[in-house]
């Protein structure tokens, strides 16, 4: 299996990702770190400990990380992801507790002990990465990719240019894309591409497996279009961060172009914009910016499928 540490702000699709990384044979999952981001920090490691549980993965090492962005306050999605962030579902009590490090030590203790480089699926504010890379720049190497939910080629969920994750930390995001490390970049556009539908969900709720029912009932609250701006079919919810997961998994399904990618940090309408330069979709040469690979489409069939099939 494919080594891979989760950074997350778990988030209804943060826990649909999770359950889909922790339960999948293609991939094995060293630690998740936890970011302020959908909700308050607490709340975020309570429901990634709720879920994991429910994973039966209590075995994955949890730490706490940023309390909120780099720069400023934070400032939550509540009104998407419901007051506890987990669509007001209560999960069952669990016995976890995160680790007595931060997820930053979490990080790079897991890098440095990794025999092979590690994948970082990060579906978050890019906070606690980009706090890693500034503070332990020599464990760049152990890190084989970051593969980010975040950004948008076109329009935003926040703003009409910005996507919640850069939005929310777009200096942490600019540390990350200009670290040197290899990015992925899951924008906005597959993010509301891969989707499940009715079928799917019922296939999910009716499931003898906690881990698919609980993401048929989360996926279920998404069908509602919160915060989608008509972005999704009516009755469909998107796998947002969970597509995300599924890229590391099957990457054969997304259409991905090399082009560099910029966030705008200026204060004002633009702030925490991704700017992708379309205009130049071939790797950079030596010596020319780094270039980052980008998402455009995804076969939404094939994930749909994916998940699904995984959880149930
Ligand atoms: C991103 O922001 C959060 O609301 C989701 O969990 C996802 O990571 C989408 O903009
Ligand atoms: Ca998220």
């Amino acid at each position: 299996p494919l080594p891979v540490i989760l950074d997350v702000d778990t988030g209804i699709d943060d826990a649909l990702a999770l359950l889909l990384a922790a339960t999948h044979p293609s991939l094995a999952v060293k630690a998740v770190t936890c970011a302020a981001g959908n909700v308050s920090l607490a709340q975020v490691v309570e429901n990634t400990l709720g879920v994991l549980d429910v994973a039966g993965r209590d075995d994955i090492p949890v730490a706490a990380g940023a309390e909120g962005p780099l720069v400023g306050r934070p400032r939550d999605a509540s009104h998407v992801h419901g007051a506890n962030g987990l669509a007001d579902i209560t999960l069952p009590a669990h016995g976890g507790t995160p680790v007595d490090e931060h997820a930053v030590e979490l990080l790079r203790r897991t890098l440095d002990e990794a025999v092979e480089p590690v994948t970082i699926i990060a579906l978050a504010p890019l906070t606690n990465i980009a706090l890693l890379l500034r503070m332990y720049p020599a464990v760049r190497p152990k890190i084989a990719r970051i593969v980010f939910m975040g950004g948008a080629i076109g329009t935003g969920n926040v703003t009409a240019v910005a996507e919640f994750n850069v939005w929310h930390d777009p200096e942490a995001a600019a540390v990350v894309l200009d670290s040197g490390v290899p990015t992925l970049m899951y924008g906005l556009e597959p993010f509301y591409a891969a989707t499940c539908d009715d079928t799917a969900i019922r296939a999910l709720t009716s499931s003898a497996q906690p881990a698919a029912r609980l993401a048929g009932r989360l996926l279920a609250y998404l069908t509602a279009g919160r915060g989608e701006e008509g972005r999704v079919r009516a009755g469909d919810a998107p796998l947002g961060d969970a597509g995300t997961v599924c890229a590391v998994i099957d990457p054969g399904a997304l259409t991905v172009v090399a082009a560099n990618v910029g966030v705008a940090l200026a204060p004002g309408n633009t702030r925490g914009q991704t700017i992708v330069d379309m205009r130049h979709t071939s790797p950079g040469a030596p010596g020319t910016p780094v270039s980052t690979g980008v998402v455009t489409a995804v076969d939404t069939a094939r994930y749909r499928d994916l998940f699904v099939g995984a959880l149930s």
